[in-house]
């Protein structure tokens, strides 16, 4: 009988600085502790010891706002090449958007998707159903029914791809019929989102809110306890390009006026500072990077909207706590534990015993050039933040117990990503 693989876990340091090593059994974790004895692993060629000397360990980042670009638009991204970029910087599950060609708007595009990502990704998957310009309510129902996916995703403002919904009829319908609802919404339309989800839904969740003045809004709903109930709760989620990046910087260079081009649009200064304080305050659920490749060719061609994120997210995260702007036990909330209570993720989003072995281990301390000292493995070539200098970079990255990047290199022979499970 084959027997599981083990991997050992040795010499890291959680969130809070304390010590702690894992051993993984198969695709879960079997146990955590200060201090796992290897010994009677010895002569179990099934077993690896990994001393990872100190390293930060967290689980997996789970990035719940992703645009892969598959099936359809696979000139600028893939789940092979997105996954490699997942792995790479940390990221152990990503959530697809609808936005691709065909649109994620029926049970049937969504199964073809699907079947797509299980070729080919490297790392764990979920989607998004799309909500429909054309009201494809019938088709959220089986989705939803079906149990192929438990989230709704819409757009109320033009961005890339053609999923505006600008019917109240139809709107009203999504949030009637829907579980939780993604949106991206800016200025008057995020009061519309939380008027709606007060009157028709059962969540509502604000995608990459850029600003102070949005993000006000959003924080007085999830302090209402009419507007953000448990029947139908608000949450609320920042990228990093809107903590990291503003028009300052933008119009620095004629390059990056075209290439730091996103919906919604960058924001002053002010903005990423109160973004920061909104996170230390608590106010923010997640963390999304609103991963949304585009050749450089077609940025700087016409203005674009979107850029990548994925490769760069922890990485910048952990350089802003070597800088002191959060802490480490923040960053893992943001980033693994509530994406993963947020849609309901089965057994992902904590180093916790009969979960999933997804599993990062991060050098906090090394100092690297983004674009210089490393691949960009993204389709789509480049990055924002090519030459920034940062202190902090994954350094492993374990999917349900498989060890698929380390020592700087993607593990060519494992291909572990599994589509993620809901727990209810
Ligand atoms: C996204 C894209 O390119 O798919 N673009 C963007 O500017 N954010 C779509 C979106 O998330 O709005
Ligand atoms: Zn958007
Ligand atoms: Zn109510
Ligand atoms: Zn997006």
């Amino acid at each position: 009988m084959a027997r599981n693989k083990i991997i050992v876990l040795k010499n890291g340091m959680d969130v809070f600085g304390n010590k702690i090593e894992i051993l993984i059994n198969g695709e879960i974790i079997e146990k955590v502790s200060e201090n796992i004895d290897e010994s009677r692993f010895e002569n179990n060629e099934n077993a690896r010891i990994v001393d990872i000397e100190g390293k930060l360990v967290m689980p997996g980042v789970i990035d719940v706002h992703t645009h892969m670009r598959e099936p359809g638009i696979t000139y600028k991204e893939d789940f092979a090449t997105g996954s490699r970029a997942c792995a790479k910087a940390g990221v152990t599950t990503f959530y697809d958007m609808p936005n691709t060609i065909p649109a994620t708007t029926t049970l049937e595009n969504l199964l073809e998707k699907k079947k797509l990502a299980r070729e080919k990704s490297i790392v764990n998957f979920g989607f998004h159903f799309g909500g429909s310009k054309n009201d494809n309510v019938e088709e959220i129902e089986r989705v939803l029914t079906s149990g192929e996916s438990n989230t709704v995703k819409i757009f109320m403002n033009v961005t890339t791809g053609e999923m505006l919904i600008e019917d109240d009829e139809i709107l009203k319908n999504v949030f009637e019929n829907a579980k939780l609802v993604l949106v991206h919404a800016e200025h008057e339309m995020i009061d519309k989102a939380i008027e709606l989800n007060k009157n028709y839904g059962k969540g509502l969740y604000v995608c990459h809110i850029p600003s102070a003045d949005e993000l006000k809004k959003v924080i007085n709903a999830k302090k209402n306890n009419k507007l953000n109930t448990k029947e139908h709760p608000v949450y609320a989620e920042v990228t990093p390009h809107h903590l990291f990046l503003n028009t300052e910087i933008r119009e620095s260079t004629e390059r990056n006026r075209m290439l730091l081009r996103m919906k919604p649009e960058l924001r002053e200064k002010s903005d990423n500072e109160f973004l920061w304080e909104a996170i230390n305050r608590g106010e923010i659920d997640t963390i999304g990077t609103d991963h949304a490749p585009h050749l450089i060719s077609e940025k700087l061609e016409k203005i674009t909207f979107g850029m990548p994120g994925v490769e760069t997210s922890l990485a910048l995260m952990i350089n802003a706590f070597n800088e002191g702007k959060i802490s480490l036990e923040m960053i893992q909330k943001l980033m693994c534990e509530n994406p993963a209570k947020i849609m309901k993720i089965e057994k992902r989003g904590k180093i916790q015993e009969g979960y999933f072995a997804d599993i990062i281990a991060i050098d906090t301390q090394k100092e690297w050039i983004v674009g210089i000292d490393d691949t960009i493995e993204s389709k789509c070539g480049w990055t924002p933040y090519e030459n920034w200098k940062l202190r902090g970079k994954n350094a492993m990255t374990i999917v349900n117990g498989e060890i698929v990047y380390e020592n700087g290199k993607i593990n060519e022979n494992v291909k572990s990503g599994k589509e993620v499970e809901f727990c209810d």
